[in-house]
């Protein structure tokens, strides 16, 4: 298939992991513009050989343009999205999508009316592993679902400048759930569906950072079945990702963060059988999601992170954040 043409939109931590990814490995996606204010993004932009502008009007009015890639500040998806859709642009937003079920929904909707394809920086459904995972129990190979137990933390904010948009708790809520969290929330929903009640504690222990450090949520689903979820800034790296089901449980864990993917080591047990434990080789998920995205703009393949499931894992997120505020039991809209 003839490569999408995209402009990829902030070149920071994550926007230069995805231009390195895509310049390098990939033959469906290319990036023939780059959007970024900050003039540290020249030099990256110039070694990649990659056109750059500070303002995303100008890639918007660019017919040659398809779609555009936002790794942005969270509080700029909504206004980016909106304009990229306005100019009939197909739209990869990085995660959070939103901070609010409403916000999403008007994203979800806006591209959906356009027939645009949204794709979303949830990179851990492609993780092999997960997506076996996900295959599985989709199959109804583990049962009825009964439980999700998750933890992903990292500790790399702690020594972040303090005026850093990604300690601002306006931005980035509730500890580490947009930063980390927001990825088992959104495998969360695609295998137990929408959210009914989360109860959250969050505490600052280890750090002044107002939206805290360190955080569990307890989640219950509409159809049953519960989750337990803990992104933690203030804990060295550590990804585990746990279903169980009445037929078998499956728990993975991720060697690193996926910045430097460096496999997986997943631990199963099924019904009747001995306990298995084995070493998956490492992968590049982020490469194959951006991929995924490319093959559903030429209408190939649909994408496969939908709509509902966008609009099921904001809801939740909001949920979360009330909770992370409250100490109560929060209903999800
Ligand atoms: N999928 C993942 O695993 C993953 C990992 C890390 C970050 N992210 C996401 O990527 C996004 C960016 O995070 P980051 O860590 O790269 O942040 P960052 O601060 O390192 O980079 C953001 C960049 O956007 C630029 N920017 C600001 N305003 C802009 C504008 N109007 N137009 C274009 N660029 C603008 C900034 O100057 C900066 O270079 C966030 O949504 C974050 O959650 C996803």
């Amino acid at each position: 298939m003839e490569p999408v043409k995209a402009a990829i939109v902030g070149l920071g931590w994550w926007g230069r992991k995805m231009t390195q990814l895509v310049q390098s490995r990939s033959d469906r996606l290319q990036f023939i513009r780059a959007v970024e204010p900050d003039p540290a993004g020249r030099d990256f932009a110039a070694t990649e050989g990659i056109p750059l502008s500070t303002s995303l009007d100008d890639v918007l009015t660019d017919s040659d343009v398809e779609a555009v890639i936002l790794a942005t500040p969270h509080r700029l998806h909504g206004e980016q999205i909106a304009a990229a859709a306005a100019a009939g642009k197909h739209i990869f937003c990085e995660k959070p999508l939103a901070l609010t079920k409403a916000e999403a929904e008007k994203a979800v909707e806006l591209c959906r009316s356009k027939s645009l394809v949204l794709g979303m920086g949830h990179e851990r459904r492609f993780e092999p592993p997960m997506a076996d995972l996900l295959a599985k129990a989709a199959a109804g190979e583990l049962g009825r679902l009964l439980q999700v137990e998750a933890n992903f933390s990292h500790d790399r904010f702690m020594t972040l400048a303090k005026d850093n948009w990604r300690l601002d708790p306006e931005q980035a809520p509730a500890a580490g759930m947009t930063a980390t969290g927001i990825h088992v929330t959104d495998l969360s929903v695609q295998l137990m569906g929408p959210a009914k009640d989360v109860r959250v504690i969050c505490e600052s222990l280890a750090s002044d950072m107002v939206q805290g450090d360190t955080l569990s949520a307890h989640v219950h689903f509409v159809g049953g079945g519960s989750a337990y979820i803990a992104p933690t800034l203030a804990t060295p790296f550590y990804s585990r990702f746990a279903v169980f089901g009445t037929e078998g449980w499956i728990d993975i864990r991720d060697k690193a963060h996926v910045e430097a993917p460096d496999g997986w080591i997943v631990t199963r047990g099924m019904k009747d059988m001995p306990i298995e434990t084995t070493d998956v080789p490492a992968a590049e998920p982020v490469l194959d999601n951006l991929n995924a995205f490319a093959t559903a703009v030429r209408g190939e393949a649909p994408y496969p992170i939908t709509g509902e499931d966008m609009v099921n894992n904001i809801a939740l997120l909001e949920a979360i954040v009330l909770s992370a505020k409250s100490g109560m039991v929060e209903t999800v809209k």
